[in-house]
């Protein structure tokens, strides 16, 4: 049995993860942006050890987070699966000169994994919008630019897998790795996306607990499990593995 906490999972595939590691006996954390949401999440993930409130959106709100996640203990896996989608249309500040979107997706993971207690895994989600994206690295809070939601959310989810590498390559005892789950209906994907959303939350789960040699790996970017490979059909999948 793993401990895993699991950011934003009061909905979407946040919950579906921990409903899916719960269901295999994991001791799960949940967290939610306030109190109302985290009971939320408590009330729709049955036999979840606890739950953590606190808005990523702000440095304070991630900080709390980071030092209640602590007062549990350390965690064996931590999920970082919140996130705000590319419908944002308009650049909202939510700390002096870092849009919402960029707190929420980039900001928050990084003061986590710094925060937060070293597990032994680190999973980050991220998103297929990320490829083909020429970043502005010169401007990824969007002050240069007028501004793109698509664009601003793509560029986020590979900050996300600099993240997952970056750790990786600093941290040697930790096993770091990103993945795309696919375009799937959650609140975020919308309710015409196309992809499968049951395998959308499988692999998150897989790379926080499975003994699978592949989930133990580091460094590594996954789509359903699998690696990316030049020819990769996006449709196509194997039978699942363990998780
Ligand atoms: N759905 C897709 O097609 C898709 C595709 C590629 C990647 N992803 C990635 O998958 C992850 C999960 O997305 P999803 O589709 O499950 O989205 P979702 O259904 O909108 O869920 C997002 C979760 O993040 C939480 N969250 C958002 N802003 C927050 C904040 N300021 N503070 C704390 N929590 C906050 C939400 O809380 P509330 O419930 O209170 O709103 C919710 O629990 C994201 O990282 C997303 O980028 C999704």
């Amino acid at each position: 049995m793993a401990g895993v906490f699991i950011t934003g999972s009061s909905d979407g595939l946040g919950l579906m993860a921990a409903r899916l590691l719960i269901e295999k006996g994991h001791a799960v954390v949940l967290h939610g942006r306030n109190d109302a949401r985290s009971r939320y999440a408590l009330a729709a993930a049955t036999g979840a050890r606890g739950a953590v409130s606190g808005d990523l959106s702000t440095i304070a709100g991630a900080t709390a987070v980071a030092d209640a996640v602590n007062k549990l203990g350390r965690f064996d896996a931590v999920i970082h699966n919140a996130g705000v989608g590319y419908r944002q249309t308009r650049r909202v500040e939510t700390e002096p000169g870092v849009p919402a979107m960029f707190a929420v997706n980039v900001l928050a993971p990084y003061i986590l994994t710094a925060l937060i207690e070293r597990p032994d895994r680190l999973v980050y989600v991220s998103s297929g919008t990320h490829h083909g994206v020429r970043p502005r690295m010169d401007d990824l809070l969007w002050t240069k630019r007028a501004w793109s939601g698509f664009s601003a959310y793509a560029e986020s989810k590979l900050c996300d897998v600099l993240l997952a590498f970056a750790v990786a390559r600093r941290w040697k005892d930790v096993k770091s790795n990103a993945l795309e789950p696919g375009w799937v209906p959650t609140k975020m994907g919308g309710p015409s996306a196309p992809d499968d959303l049951q395998q959308g939350c499988v692999t998150q789960a897989w790379l926080a607990t499975s003994n699978d040699e592949l989930a133990q790996s580091t460094a590594n970017y996954f789509y359903h499990q699998r690696l990316p490979s030049r020819t990769r059909s996006r449709t196509t999948s194997g039978p699942w593995r363990s998780y």
